[in-house]
């Protein structure tokens, strides 16, 4: 059983990394804290809330909104890829203002919003309970600035974590620049701040996220478990959930096919966060030194990897030497089997 706290910017992708965070079986979701990025954060926390209420996860599983900007640039949203509201073309979703949904924002007892760090704060306490329990993972897919905020602020927390998993950054390439990839352009700063941080850390790059398609045959799946393909359509939904998720990857596969030129599907980046931190064995790794760069006139917000061998292992993952385990294959096959038991949970629900 893992601890997870999901932090996150909804956003196609993130969606389904929290359905997969609620269903998986051996998760345990503490709770989901957003930030700016795919679309304003005034949106990411109401499609966190909206998915919550959508997937029926348990109650005492909250949103809490965290940075609405990046901690020195301007703030940069995704319309093109996930539309104005960062849930574009996605059908049978509640509305923000449905009293279900609205319930699942954390608020004090005051009626304030519980901002995102003292969320996951508070998470960690009482898990971790100074040593006396378990720790959390913490999972991000987004930009890194909440959990840069968090670090900074609560450093005598960092105990509490196990480790952290990103998705973001690539191995020599990125997605919205040449070198950058979207989550890690968003906020540099951020990201290089958490790369510091003397915690276990592991990043899911787009070379891996890119091998991880819903190709016609999973979505075939994910429409009607068990039916085929009959000259190439695609069967009818079996259920209200299974056609609100395949207007949400209809869409993310329409995007990517029209600004990546991606023919066979779109990859589901975020959730492989979450089936990394349950299953690691689906999953081939190794430790690098992984750094972002700040500056650059052309690299803004590159992931730089030591792939070379230039830094050696040390045990403070942090300031010094290999700081990051860094994913470079996926059994997509398996990771698409897991997340069509999650969705058969959900479905029961
Ligand atoms: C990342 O950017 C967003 O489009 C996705 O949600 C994912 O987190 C991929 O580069
Ligand atoms: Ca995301």
């Amino acid at each position: 059983m893992r601890h997870i706290w999901l932090d996150c910017d909804p956003g196609h992708d993130d969606a389904m990394a929290i359905m997969l965070a609620i269903f998986c079986d051996d998760s345990h979701l503490l709770g989901i804290s957003t930030v700016h990025g795919n679309a304003s954060a005034d949106n990411t926390v109401n499609n966190a809330a909206r998915c919550l209420y959508a997937f029926a996860a348990p109650q005492n599983v909250l949103v809490y909104p965290g940075a609405v900007k990046p901690l020195i640039r301007p703030a940069r949203h995704d319309p093109e890829i996930h539309g104005i509201d960062g849930l574009g073309g996605v059908q049978g979703l509640p509305s923000a203002d449905h009293p279900d949904v609205v319930a699942r924002l954390a608020i004090d007892k005051q009626g304030r919003p519980v901002k995102a760090i003292e969320g996951i704060a508070k998470a960690i306490r009482d898990v971790w309970n100074d040593g006396a329990g378990p720790q959390i993972t913490l999972i991000s897919s987004g930009p890194m600035t909440n959990i840069a905020l968090f670090v900074s602020v609560y450093p005598e927390l960092l105990g509490g974590i196990e480790e952290m998993v990103f998705m973001g950054g690539g191995v020599g390439r990125g997605n919205r620049t040449p070198s950058a990839e979207f989550n890690i352009l968003c906020d540099p700063e951020a990201a290089q701040i958490v790369l510091k941080v003397p915690v276990r850390k592991t990043m899911i790059p787009i070379n891996v996220t890119h091998t991880a398609i819903v190709t016609k045959d999973v979505l075939c799946q994910l429409l009607c478990p068990g039916s085929v393909l009959v000259e190439g359509k695609l069967p009818p939904a079996s259920s209200n959930l299974r056609h609100m998720l395949s207007t949400l990857i209809g869409y993310f596969a329409d995007s990517y096919k029209l600004i990546f030129g991606f023919m066979d599907g779109p990859p589901l980046h975020d959730a492989l966060t979450i089936a990394y931190a349950l299953y690691p064995e689906l999953f081939s790794c190794k430790r690098y030194r992984v750094d972002v760069e700040l500056g650059g006139a052309h690299t803004s917000g590159e992931t730089v990897v030591d792939l070379r061998g230039y830094y050696a292992c040390d045990e403070t993952w942090g300031v010094t030497g290999k700081n990051c385990i860094v994913a470079e294959k996926v059994d997509a096959k398996r990771f698409f089997g897991l997340m069509l038991d999650c969705i058969a949970r959900c479905d029961k629900v």
